[in-house]
């Protein structure tokens, strides 16, 4: 791995688990998202600013819940085909973009455990924390593999992860999903660039179905849906010394059909005034205005295969749940 020397003001912690592909930007970025979104006519603010502590816990949470079917369906997939994933494979070294708890994740790790011969585990995710509790978990648990946490954006910070020797990259969660058109082109196409020939790339992704059954996942019947969106304002209060008032916003989450994907939104319930300290900037809402904080795109196979070929990656298999509801896609680097 060449992280160390890949990206300016990449720093790694001696003896840690975690590197951090450059905090200070991260820390401007967020500034710069929050100015340009907050500031725009139809607000706005990305999603991965979702992801602090609190964030990735209610995420943790949302995995488990009645109406999230998306876990449940690709964990199916992983128990059914994990043996079938690290066969196709030669990878000594596996990355995880956007892991999370890397939960799912040990279905493929035990698998490559029975073949024996993985070496590297490299998790990266947005979160440090989340990260640092995943790495920490995986070394106890998988004492033979070298499990090194990269926190970083995966927009932005892909031509850093260098890995030497034979790569599978995994990309769970339909978290591709939070990624609109354009952005998932950029995406695959840094990290086709970044992949060598013979390196593989698994991708998770949920499939377009009936809408009663999408919009539920979004509007859980015990609210966590809700409360992970409206941390977001709380991760602007903490970080740009903000005054959002939680309690008057609310979760707004929709299916669009013509672009099929779900929209979540924050709506505004009364006209107020938000200052950002840190940005010197004050944004006025008036009664029922939204801010639009995430889209889930759901895909289909054709869509998403022509998408993996424009990166120049090769779709090679395709397998879903019993209930076809999640996909899982295998590509190789040409
Ligand atoms: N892979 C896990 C978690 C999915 S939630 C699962 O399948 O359950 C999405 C994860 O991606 C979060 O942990 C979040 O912190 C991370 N993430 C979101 N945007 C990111 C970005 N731009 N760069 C890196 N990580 C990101
Ligand atoms: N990556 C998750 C998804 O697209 C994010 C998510 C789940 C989400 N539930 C949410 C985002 C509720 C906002 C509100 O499924």
């Amino acid at each position: 791995m060449t992280l160390q020397s890949a990206a300016p003001g990449t720093r790694t912690h001696a003896p840690g688990l975690v590197s951090h592909m450059g905090p200070a930007d991260l820390e401007a970025q967020l500034r710069r998202d929050a100015k340009e979104g907050l500031t725009a006519p139809d607000k706005s603010i990305p999603s991965k600013w979702f992801y602090d502590y609190t964030g990735s816990m209610l995420f943790d949470e949302i995995t488990r819940l009645p109406e999230y079917y998306l876990t449940r369906a690709e964990r199916q997939i992983l128990r059914e085909r994990a043996a079938d994933i690290v066969a196709d494979t030669r990878a000594d070294t596996m990355v995880e973009l956007g892991c999370g708890l890397s939960e799912k994740t040990k279905l493929l790790l035990d698998a490559f455990k029975r073949r024996g011969d993985l070496k590297r585990f490299l998790p990266f995710d947005v979160d440090g924390e989340v990260l640092k509790m995943a790495a920490t978990e995986l070394l106890e648990r998988y004492p033979d593999l070298q499990v090194q946490g990269i926190v970083g954006d995966f927009e932005r910070h892909l031509e850093a992860v260098k890995v030497p020797g034979t790569s599978l990259v995994i990309f769970l969660g339909s978290t591709i999903g939070n990624l609109n058109e354009e952005q998932r082109g950029s995406l695959l196409a840094q990290l086709s660039g970044a992949l060598k020939s013979g390196d593989s790339f698994l991708l998770g992704m949920d499939l377009v179905k009936e809408v009663g059954v999408i919009e539920a996942a979004y509007n859980d019947s015990a609210g966590i849906s809700a409360a992970f969106n409206l941390n977001i304002l709380s991760v602007l209060n903490a970080r740009l010394n903000g005054n959002f008032e939680i309690g008057s916003f609310e979760h707004l989450a929709r299916f669009n059909p013509d672009t099929e994907q779900m929209e979540m939104f924050l709506r505004s319930t009364r006209a107020q005034r938000v200052r950002l300290a840190d940005l010197d900037l004050e944004v006025e809402f008036a009664e029922g205005e939204l801010l639009h904080t995430e889209i889930s795109a759901k895909f289909r196979r054709e869509g998403i295969e022509q998408e993996l070929v424009s990166a120049g990656l090769e779709p090679r298999r395709w397998w879903t749940d019993a209930g076809t509801n999640f996909a899982l896609s295998l590509s190789s680097k040409l």
